[in-house]
């Protein structure tokens, strides 16, 4: 019994340790993250529609005229704001996911910019999931 407790406080240190390490990829959110930000979704409107310099806490920076995407400088600062809408290595806990994912699907109950995910099986929602996670590629 003592070592079974014993094996169970390993697991419980190491699998919290592996959460405290979690870092969030830098590149892996220019890449992949971003541009769901900027991506049409079927009866919905762009991310950046609503959210390009908004007053809630999910504040992006406005493309320059013209531009197609943010410069190195502005992803840098969207880096920044986005990551402190989720809880590395803790997707249920990440605003980030929540709020544009359908309640029904686990999502919060209320976005004004609607259920953007209709489950955690949209490709885009499991990227958002990845870049949580800490994956790099
Ligand atoms: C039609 C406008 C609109 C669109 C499009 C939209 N949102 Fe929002 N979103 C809002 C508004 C307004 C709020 C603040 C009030 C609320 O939560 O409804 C918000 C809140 C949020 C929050 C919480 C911010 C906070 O202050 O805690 C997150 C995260 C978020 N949205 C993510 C997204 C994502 C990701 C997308 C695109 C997939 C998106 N939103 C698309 C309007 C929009």
């Amino acid at each position: 019994m003592l070592r079974l407790l014993l094996a169970l406080v390993v697991v419980g240190v190491s699998a919290s340790a592996v959460k405290a390490e979690t870092v969030l990829d830098y590149d892996f959110f220019k890449r992949k993250v971003e541009p769901i930000f900027l991506k049409k979704r079927a009866d919905h409107a762009r991310c950046t529609v609503c959210h390009q310099q908004s007053n809630n806490a999910f504040r992006l920076e406005k493309l320059p005229d013209g531009a197609a995407f943010w410069n190195e400088e502005q992803s840098k600062k969207n880096f920044a704001v986005v990551s402190s809408l989720v809880v590395p290595g803790d997707p249920a806990q990440s605003r980030l996911l929540l709020q544009p994912l359908a309640p029904q699907a686990g999502g919060n109950a209320y976005h004004s910019g609607g259920w953007q995910f209709a489950s955690k099986n949209d490709p885009d929602w499991k990227r958002l999931e990845a870049w949580v996670r800490g994956s790099k590629k």
